[in-house]
C-alpha cells in the first residue's frame, strides 16, 4: 500500500484528479469505479474544472459505481444514481451509455449482479477504483463481515451505515436497508485501488484498515492484499498511524517519475 498524507482535502482531492486525468489520457477506453458521498466530491469538482479549463476529454470514459440502495429509483433525490449526475455526470462530456450504476429497482437482483460482473469483464476491467472509507470500515456497502472474495451482490446495512446517511432521507426511518454493492472481490480486481479517506471520524478505520490486521470485520483491510493500492488522506484521517513518518518519508523521496 502506498500511503499519501497531504495537508487538507483539498490538495489530496487534487492530486487523485492528476492521478484519474493521467489514466484517462493514457488509455484508450479508461474505465473508472466511481463512489458517492461526501468524500470524493471534491475530486469530482477537479475533474469538471479539468474538462472546461483544459478540455480533458470523458467522451471514451466508461464508468461503473459501487453501489445503489434496493427499492430506489434513478429519480429519487437520495439515490447515487441522482448523486452522479447532479454532481459530475452532467458537468463532463461522458456518453450515458458508458455509464453504469446497480439499478435499484432490478426485477431479479442475483441476475442484474451477475451482468453488472460481466459488463465490467467485458469493458476490459476497472484501471482505477476510487473508494471513500465507512467509519466502520467499509468500503462500497460492503459491510464489517463481508467475504473477502465477495463479488457484486445485495447486502443488508448495518444500523450505523443507516444512521449516517439519514440526513439524505430525511430520517433513519426513511433509509433503505438494502443496497446493491460490487464485492470486495470485485473491487480487488481493479488495476488501481484509491481509497480517500478525510477527517478526524475516519481516523480509527483508517488505522485499522491500515495498520491492522487483515480481516473481514473491516473490509477496507482487504486493500491490504492489492499490488496498488492507494490511500491517500488529510492530517486528520492520518493522526492515528503509528508509523505516519516513514509513510511520509516514503513519498517525500518518491522518484520523480513515479509522481502523478
Ligand atoms: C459510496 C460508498 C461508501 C462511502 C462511505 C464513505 O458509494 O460506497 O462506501 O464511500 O460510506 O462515505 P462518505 O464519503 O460520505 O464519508
Amino acid at each position: 500500500m502506498e500511503i499519501i498524507v497531504q495537508p487538507d482535502s483539498e490538495q489530496a482531492s487534487w492530486l487523485a484528479a492528476r492521478l484519474v486525468r493521467k489514466i484517462i489520457l493514457e488509455k484508450p477506453q479508461p474505465v473508472i469505479g466511481l463512489a458517492t458521498g461526501n468524500t470524493p466530491l471534491l475530486l469530482y469538482k477537479y475533474l469538471i474544472k479539468m474538462h472546461h479549463e483544459e478540455g480533458l476529454d470523458f467522451s471514451r470514459v466508461v464508468t461503473f459505481n459501487l453501489d445503489e440502495y434496493v427499492g430506489l429509483s434513478p429519480d429519487h433525490p437520495a439515490s447515487f444514481h441522482n448523486f452522479m449526475w447532479k454532481n459530475l455526470f452532467s458537468q463532463i462530456n461522458i456518453k450515458p451509455q458508458n455509464v453504469h450504476i446497480p439499478d435499484g429497482l432490478a426485477p431479479d437482483i442475483q441476475k442484474f449482479c451477475e451482468r453488472y460482473e460481466e459488463e465490467i469483464k467485458a469493458a476490459g476491467g476497472i484501471d482505477i477504483q476510487i473508494l471513500g472509507l465507512g467509519t466502520n470500515g467499509h468500503i462500497g456497502f460492503n459491510e464489517p463481515s463481508s467475504s473477502l472474495t465477495s463479488r457484486t451482490r445485495i447486502k443488508s446495512l448495518t444500523a450505523q451505515t443507516r444512521k449516517s446517511n439519514a440526513v439524505f432521507f430525511g430520517g433513519e426511518e426513511n433509509v433503505p436497508y438494502h443496497a446493491i454493492t460490487m464485492g470486495i472481490g470485485t473491487i480487488l480486481d481493479a488495476r488501481i485501488c484509491l481509497l480517500m479517506a478525510f477527517g478526524q471520524k475516519k481516523a480509527k478505520a483508517i488505522a485499522m484498515a491500515v495498520e491492522g490486521p487483515l480481516t473481514a470485520m473491516v473490509p477496507a483491510s482487504a486493500l491490504q492484499l492489492h499490488p496498488k493500492a492507494i490511500i491517500l488522506l488529510d492530517r486528520d484521517a492520518a493522526s492515528e498511524l503509528k508509523h505516519l513518518d516513514y509513510y511520509q518519508w516514503v513519498y517525500d523521496h518518491k522518484p520523480r517519475w513515479q509522481k502523478f
